[in-house]
């Protein structure tokens, strides 16, 4: 089966290629804008093919021969309206799918809270895909991922300088469902692989959570185990958010990660989640502590 992965450059993407590549009946295409960025562990391998091509460009993307693609909206941390360039990625790959004619089936990764079309903040980039590629293909699978454990990593440089971290995720004995980007690759490699299984509808959605949902203070557990030392947690209250994201990105993206991390704070339309994704939940085996381990690099 070939399969097709657009673009492969994000880190859900090559680990969606890894779990693929250990399946010995896929041969794998990944596109990647600078094909100096082909991770070594694929450029060697018999079943991967490195593709040069932009999903911000529709001339640059040739799916013939594919039985399947998994789709990316890569996430945008410059000034750009990142509702408008999902809608383009979407539709570029949704003209490529059509022209290929050979692709039964289409995943694409997105994100639980993507049924809202309001007061979600960066996830409109994920509502704004789906609206588009919901009938892109014989076969049509939103996988809508929770948080990535991986969002952590932003705190190890703090942590290793100066033994403390902030956390947004408040009260800090909130749970919230995470999962780990291996994970999401497993499932969705697993999806692009049963091609051609009859789906209960077009499209399949359900919600990609970890095994378990986590507080600030598991994250903490995690990064004193992996550290060695007690570290220090600060908490940036709803009210600071703006503040804190403000001094990081610019004021479009930053706008847009406040709204997404108000949305799943008391309050926010995800914690309410009035409109719930129906059907299946499915579960990723790792749990947060073996992530924050391999993000510390203990
Ligand atoms: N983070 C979360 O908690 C979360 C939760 C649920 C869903 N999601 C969704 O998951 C998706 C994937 O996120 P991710 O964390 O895997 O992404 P990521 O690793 O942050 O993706 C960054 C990569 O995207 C590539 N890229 C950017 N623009 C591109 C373009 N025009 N063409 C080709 N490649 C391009 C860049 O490649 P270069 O190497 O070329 O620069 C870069 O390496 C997003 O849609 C996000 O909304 C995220």
């Amino acid at each position: 089966m070939q399969i097709t992965v657009v673009p492969a450059s994000p880190k859900t993407g090559a680990a969606t290629v890894r779990s693929l590549l250990a399946d010995p009946s896929a041969t794998v295409k990944g596109y990647y804008r600078d094909l100096n960025k082909v991770p070594a562990e694929f450029k060697a391998h018999p079943r991967f093919e490195a593709v040069k091509g932009d999903v911000e460009d529709a001339a640059t993307l040739d799916f013939a021969g594919s039985d399947a693609v998994l789709v990316i909206t890569p996430p945008l941390y410059e000034e750009k309206d990142i509702v408008a360039h999902a809608h383009l990625v979407a539709e570029n790959v949704k003209a490529a799918v059509k022209k290929a004619g050979s692709v039964k089936r289409l995943v694409y990764l997105s994100s639980v809270g993507a049924q809202y079309d309001r007061g979600t903040g960066e996830i409109l980039s994920n509502h704004a895909a789906e609206t588009v590629l919901h009938d892109a293909a014989p076969e049509v699978v939103f996988v809508r991922c929770a948080y990535f454990m991986e969002n952590w990593a932003m705190n190890v440089e703090t942590i290793k300088e100066a033994g403390f971290f902030f956390t947004t995720l408040t009260p800090l004995d909130y749970a919230l469902p995470m999962i780990a980007v291996q994970d999401i690759g497993a499932t969705c490699a697993a999806e692009l692989l049963a091609t051609g299984t009859p789906l209960p509808a077009r499209p399949h959605i359900f919600e990609l959570h970890g095994p378990r949902a986590y507080t600030s203070v598991d994250a903490q557990k995690g990064f004193e185990a992996a550290a060695g030392r007690s570290l220090e947690m600060r908490p940036i209250p709803k009210e600071g958010l703006g503040e804190f994201y403000g001094a990081v990105f610019p004021p479009q993206v930053a706008a847009a990660f406040v709204e997404m991390n108000a949305s799943y704070l008391e309050g926010g339309i995800l914690y309410e989640d009035p409109r719930p994704t129906a059907g299946e939940k499915k579960y990723g085996k790792t749990e947060l502590a073996e992530v924050l381990k391999e993000l510390y690099g203990a």
